[in-house]
């Protein structure tokens, strides 16, 4: 298993004394990344897919070898179905509105889960109500659970798509996306996995249930910000209408047309992040060293250390399933509201957040209006988990035992 030795590799902890626990967020950057890119920016900085000098070609020739590294990495079968974009959220709604704003007709329906990311549901909700289509939600299960049996009543012949997390960012436990998608096929109907909560934690093998569409982020996995992926199988990335348009993306223009290039390079339209891919890929030749596996024991053992200890102190309601799949862990300081809890953790050097985490409606289904999230990355030690318990114990005894 991964050791605390790992840190070492994270310039972060040798400068910061701050117990960083909000992965789910952002993940902090190992120096191979930084590294990789300071050398890009100074060596390579060049545009792609345009100069001809070799210089600029190196740096082509990098960027499309990012391509073929994301599409191993998630078990694509072809590099053709890798789009580089800005983020989850900016894919979701690349599918949404450049896909299925042409497909879909009145009295469609689209699946989501209650317990989504806004940037998985809000694209839906205006989609839907734009073409007169319904939205329907997958609910959960007694366990925190998406309800599989419930799904299978949801999803039906009107179903056009369903579009779920592989992880959710709240409750931290690993969808049934594969029962989903057999689910969703076996009516004709699509399936778009949110992974942004998953592709950082686990292997992930796409060809195990052959999603029609997947999106995730490059920031959550080490690598910079502003850059995101989505997978596509070829046939509908051909059938997306670019919702970008200029330069790049085109084999010739006249007067009154153009003709647009194949996939993937015609949804890429503009200059493109090209150091947001290289770090991309710097930050999964890192993951792939470290190998996948070795990265979801140590995220699973932190976050079931986690739960179990916090589940354990009198007063701290922890929701989702008690075993855990990675390092998030959603709780509650009963009578105390989340903010306090954060900011109290704050005072003592304990990073996590709190709020509604970008899905109120999951809120609602858990009947509370905020809670606080604890995620926890490979990096993280048992030391650090067994001080945030300590913390939110005392957090607790300072908040209850006034007014009493
Ligand atoms: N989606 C990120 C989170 O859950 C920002 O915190």
């Amino acid at each position: 298993m991964l050791d605390d030795k790992i840190r070492n590799d994270f310039p972060f902890f040798k400068n910061n004394q701050l117990i960083y626990l909000d992965n789910a967020a952002t993940t902090q950057k190992p120096q191979i990344v930084i590294d990789r890119m300071a050398d890009d920016y100074t060596n390579h900085s060049f545009n792609v897919h345009r100069s001809n000098y070799m210089a600029a070609q190196r740096t082509t020739d990098a960027y499309e070898k990012v391509r073929t590294t994301v599409s191993d990495f998630i078990g694509s079968p072809s590099a053709k179905s890798i789009v580089f974009t800005k983020s989850t959220t900016d894919g979701i709604n690349i599918v949404a509105n450049g896909y299925f704003a042409h497909q879909l007709q009145p009295g469609d329906e689209i699946v989501v889960a209650i317990s989504e990311h806004h940037s998985n549901l809000l694209p839906w909700q205006r989609l839907t109500e734009k073409c007169d289509a319904h939205l329907r939600y997958i609910e959960l299960n007694e366990h925190g659970q998406l309800d599989v049996q419930q799904a299978q009543k949801v999803i039906n012949d009107h179903t056009k798509l369903v579009a779920v997390a592989a992880v959710s960012n709240v409750l931290g436990n690993l969808n049934p996306i594969e029962q989903l998608a057999k689910i969703a096929h076996q009516h004709n109907a699509e399936i778009l996995i949110d992974a942004a909560q998953w592709v950082p934690d686990m292997p992930v093998n796409i060809s195990a249930f052959n999603p029609d569409w997947l999106v995730f982020s490059g920031h959550k996995m080490l690598a910079p910000t502003g850059i995101g992926v989505l997978y596509g199988k070829p046939d509908l990335l051909e059938k997306i209408e670019p919702t970008a348009v200029g330069g790049d993306m085109v084999t010739s223009v006249d007067r009154n047309h153009f003709k647009a290039q194949p996939i993937p390079i015609r949804l890429e339209a503009g200059t493109p992040n090209v150091m947001g891919v290289l770090g991309l890929g710097a930050a999964l030749d890192y993951l792939n060293t470290l190998d996948m596996h070795m990265v979801q024991k140590r995220c699973q053992f932190l976050g079931q250390f986690m739960y179990d200890k916090l589940s354990a102190l009198d007063g701290v309601v922890v929701y989702g399933n008690p075993i855990r799949d990675t390092g998030i862990v959603t709780f509650n300081v009963e009578g105390v509201h989340a903010h306090d809890v954060a900011s109290a953790l704050d005072l003592r050097g304990i990073a996590v957040r709190a709020g509604y985490h970008c899905a109120e409606p999951l809120m609602q289904a858990l009947h509370t209006n905020a809670t606080v999230r604890a995620s926890a990355y490979f990096y993280n030690t048992q030391d650090e988990i067994s001080q945030l318990v300590k913390a939110v114990k005392a957090t607790k005894e300072f908040f209850t035992s006034y007014g009493h």
